[in-house]
């Protein structure tokens, strides 16, 4: 049977565990030099439809890494992009390639890529989730703290797609997470009672502060993402006073460390300071995409 990963919550707390160990010891091994080509022959296909940097790269790369190879699709240059069904996309990379990550707009089109392939289909980012962002996080987390159970994380900003996984991940991880989000932009509440009902700790903060206030782990993320252009004026307004900066990390935790998936826009979500200072984190969690993806591609294709 084929496994996906459209969802942070289509793998086991175990799975979890061993996804990050995982990556732990690829990176090991990258650093040291020693060959890990552990999908020598494989292929994976890379379907977006938007934007990307770190996804693209770090697909691509740590297929490489693994002797296997990668190959970039931009969805306008595919038949999709001409009108050509999903199922039939599906049905025929699944006569190619290994498996298939894909960054789309709506989720639906994630679903029914999976819902009509044999191979495995791996959520590169869409509407709902984020679900590889939330694996480099949690190794991140992980590296710097060691033990995690115990840990607050903040997600101050938009109830977004990254925000989703962050949530529902916390039924997996065992940290309580607390979101504070303007008006008008939080997580579906179906998703914090999804994410509690299978023992996540998750609660809301009226503000940013509220959220941080002992928090060991703040997150971030843009206040528009891509698809959401349009409403930038509207959404500059709502978000005033949402921006993490050194007086909300003056609430948090002593060791207070700051993540952010990246792209960022000092002086919106972040500033400047704090994402070039000290406690931030963002740069080794950006590094952290391609072992823990390594570690999940390792996963779902070795035999
Ligand atoms: N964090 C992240 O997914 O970055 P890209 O959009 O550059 O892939
Ligand atoms: N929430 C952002 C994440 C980018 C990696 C977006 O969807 O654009």
């Amino acid at each position: 049977m084929k496994k996906d990963f459209l969802s942070i919550l289509d793998i086991t707390k175990t799975e979890l565990d061993e996804i990050i160990s995982g990556a732990e010891r690829l990176k090991r091994q990258k650093r040291a030099g020693v060959p890990h080509e552990l999908l020598r022959g494989m292929s994976l296909a890379m379907i977006f439809e938007k934007s990307s940097t770190r996804t693209h790269i770090s697909f691509e790369v740590g297929m490489h890494e693994l002797g296997g190879h990668a190959l970039f699709l931009n969805a306008k240059d595919l038949q999709i992009g001409r009108g050509e069904e999903i199922r039939d996309t599906a049905r025929v990379a699944s006569r190619y390639v290994s498996a298939v990550m894909i960054r789309a707009y709506r989720h639906s089109t994630v679903e029914e890529l999976a819902e009509n392939a044999t191979i495995p289909v791996i959520n590169g980012l869409s509407d709902r989730e984020h679900p590889c962002q939330i694996l480099a996080d949690i190794l991140t987390i992980r590296e710097h703290f060691g033990d995690i159970r115990d840990l607050s994380v903040a997600w101050v900003g938009d109830g977004n797609n990254v925000c989703n996984s962050l949530v529902l991940s916390s039924a997996l991880t065992g940290m309580a997470v607390t979101v504070a989000s303007p008006k008008g932009y939080e997580v579906a509440p179906e998703l914090i009672e999804k994410a509690r009902s299978l023992g996540g700790k998750v609660t809301t903060a009226k503000t940013p502060e509220a959220a941080a206030k002992d928090a060991h782990v703040i997150v971030t993320d843009t206040w528009i993402s891509m698809g959401d252009e349009a409403e930038r004026e509207k959404r500059l307004a709502a978000f005033h006073g949402f921006t993490v900066n050194d007086q909300l990390l003056r609430h948090a935790a002593p060791d207070v460390r700051v993540l952010h998936c990246l792209p960022a826009h000092r002086g919106e979500e972040i500033t400047g300071d704090v994402l070039d200072g000290p406690q931030s984190l963002v740069w080794d969690e950006a590094e952290n995409r391609l072992h823990a993806q390594k570690a999940l591609l390792v996963k779902l294709l070795k035999k």
